[in-house]
């Protein structure tokens, strides 16, 4: 099974990962996992729990034993967490094993989207858009070092935004 059997979606939270990530396995007719869903799913917590009980650490190595092994399954798209790139074994197993797309997005529109969660142990701060300045500045680089392909999204629709990316795979696999 080749590499653009396996799609994995990378970017800050608030990008869409989860929402284009579902409606383009879809329209591609392939199996969609969220990387979180599946940490959740398998420990029978949430997020929230598990930064409160075992710290950023623990969540970061439950993580990337999920994505070592979801980088291995053929026909899936995966939607990584927003601090999946920051484990350069999680930059090097999405990148080797799959097509990785980020899903780009300016600050004011990702806090926009977030503005009402409660379930990002991260955004849970006085100062949301601090907070995303300060984990960009670090993650930017990474996200664009593990992606083959960039695509920016705004305000268009999800299914804009899959158009978008089946053109961009089409012309990268060319
Ligand atoms: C995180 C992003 C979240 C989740 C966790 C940490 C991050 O995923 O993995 O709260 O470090 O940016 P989403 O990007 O799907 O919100």
């Amino acid at each position: 099974m080749n590499q653009s059997q396996r799609i994995v979606l990378i970017g800050p939270m608030g990008a869409g990962k989860t929402t284009v990530g579902r409606q383009l396995a879809k329209t591609l007719g392939m199996d969609f996992i969220d990387s979180d869903h599946e940490i959740e799913k398998r420990t029978g917590a949430s997020i929230p729990l598990i930064f409160d009980l075992e710290g950023e650490e623990g969540f970061r190595q439950r993580e990337m034993d999920v994505i070592d092994e979801l980088s291995q399954r053929d026909k899936l798209v995966l939607a990584s967490g927003g601090g999946a790139v920051l484990l350069l074994e999680n930059r090097q197993h999405m990148h080797d094993r799959g097509t990785v797309i980020y899903l780009h997005a300016e600050i004011d529109l990702l806090l926009n989207r977030t503005r009402h969660d409660h379930n990002r142990p991260l955004l849970q701060t006085e100062n949301p858009r601090q907070r995303f300045t300060e984990l960009m500045t670090i993650r930017e680089p990474l996200y664009r070092e593990t992606a083959h392909i960039v695509i920016n999204t705004g305000k268009q629709s999800i299914a804009h935004t899959v158009n978008k990316i089946i053109a961009a795979l089409e012309e990268f696999q060319a």
